[in-house]
């Protein structure tokens, strides 16, 4: 079969992927056949490896990043199953519950199915943040973690991560933050998030997404070692004595092109792709809520608007690759590929259906 094109960027908005940057393309192609996965064969690789988590690092203000651990994961869903694991394994209690707020990504279901771990769902307020008072509500001492959200999938949402955390560490629980996609925004506003902000103890940040690092190439990061410990299992037939990941063979494309996107990008290269994607995202809610749509307001680079069914299957129709939320919202990404050009002919095309 002859193969399709991959698909053009120029009318997706509903992802949280983008185009790598050029140098990390480069690099995960030089990487293609290394497996960070058996670290004393593909050695450059597992070096690399060390890098990506020391730049993971001091990203999101590990307080001594060259000490910090994790590993770059296959995306969110395996960094947040890991988390729920590595805390459900380093704690007393038989029975564990793990409180993730309905904003948190649909990864924990998976994590809370697989682990055998029992998932409290707690609710969001009117501003999509999570509640503090329902997981002061929720936590008791079978709480092996908490989870807030750095950057919500639906709306960009950060939930309170200082009084989270002070919640978890009250109930003896341990504190995980989703910063998958936000990870690499965040730096840039006053949000409060990251290791520096409050004594986290794990956290998610995918440069697979606003990272601009080619897929599969997530991240998960522990404030010290015990966390990832707990992970461990013997790998009889390796070099190396144990294994923390959940997969064994690993991609080290995805790890050499993470390090090459955050050496090319990391500062002022993200803080202008996060200053054009917020620029964007407030040209766009703004242009909906001229044209009479209900806007949420974009705190991260994320809209979401009530456009009726009707006008989003027309849009769908159109080819714009757009996408709901739970609640039937138009949501658009402002990843670093949409431009303002971009957004203009979508409004233009939806002024159209509107006639
Ligand atoms: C906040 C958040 N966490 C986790 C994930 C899962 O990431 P992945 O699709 O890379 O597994 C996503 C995906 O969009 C996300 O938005």
């Amino acid at each position: 079969m002859q193969q399709p094109e991959p698909q053009s960027f120029d009318r997706v908005l509903s992802s949280m992927c983008t185009e790598p940057h050029p140098a990390a393309r480069e690099a995960a192609e030089r990487y293609l056949a290394t497996n960070p996965g058996d670290p004393a064969t593909y050695e450059s690789i597992a070096a690399l490896e060390a890098r990506a988590v020391e730049l993971l690092a001091t990203v999101t203000d590990h307080p001594t990043p060259t000490d910090a651990t994790g590993y770059v994961t296959s995306g969110g869903t395996e960094a947040n199953v890991q988390a729920v694991r590595s805390a459900r394994n380093r704690h007393d209690a038989g029975d564990v519950n793990v409180v993730v707020p309905e904003s948190g990504h649909f990864s924990f279901h998976k994590a809370a199915e697989l682990l055998d771990v029992e998932l409290r769902t707690v609710p969001v307020d009117d501003e999509y943040r999570t509640r503090t008072d329902a997981v002061e509500a929720a936590v008791d001492e079978t709480t092996a973690l908490v989870v807030g959200v750095a950057g919500s999938t639906e709306y960009g949402r950060v939930d309170p991560i200082p009084a989270l955390t002070r919640i978890a560490h009250d109930a003896g629980a341990r504190m995980h933050v989703d910063a998958a996609w936000g990870g690499f925004v965040l730096p840039f506003t006053d949000a409060d998030w990251s290791f520096a902000d409050a004594p986290v103890d794990t956290l998610t940040i995918d440069p697979h997404k606003f990272g601009q690092a080619p897929v599969p190439a997530g991240g998960l990061l522990a404030r010290d070692a015990a966390a990832l410990d707990a992970l461990a299992v013997d790998t009889p037939y390796l070099e190396t004595r144990s294994q923390a990941t959940l997969t064994g063979t690993r991609s080290g494309a995805g790890v050499a092109g993470a390090v090459a996107a955050m050496e090319a990008l990391w500062r002022e290269g993200y803080r202008e792709a996060a200053d054009r994607a917020a620029a964007n995202a407030e040209w766009l809610a703004a242009a909906l809520d001229e044209r009479g749509y209900d806007v949420v307001d974009p705190e991260l680079p994320l809209v979401a608007a009530a456009v009726p069914e009707p006008e989003f299957d027309a849009l769908r129709e159109a080819g714009w690759k757009v996408s709901r939320t739970a609640s039937g919202e138009l949501r658009v990404v402002c990843m670093p590929h949409v431009t303002r050009e971009g957004l203009r002919r979508l409004v233009a095309d939806l002024d159209q259906i509107r006639r």
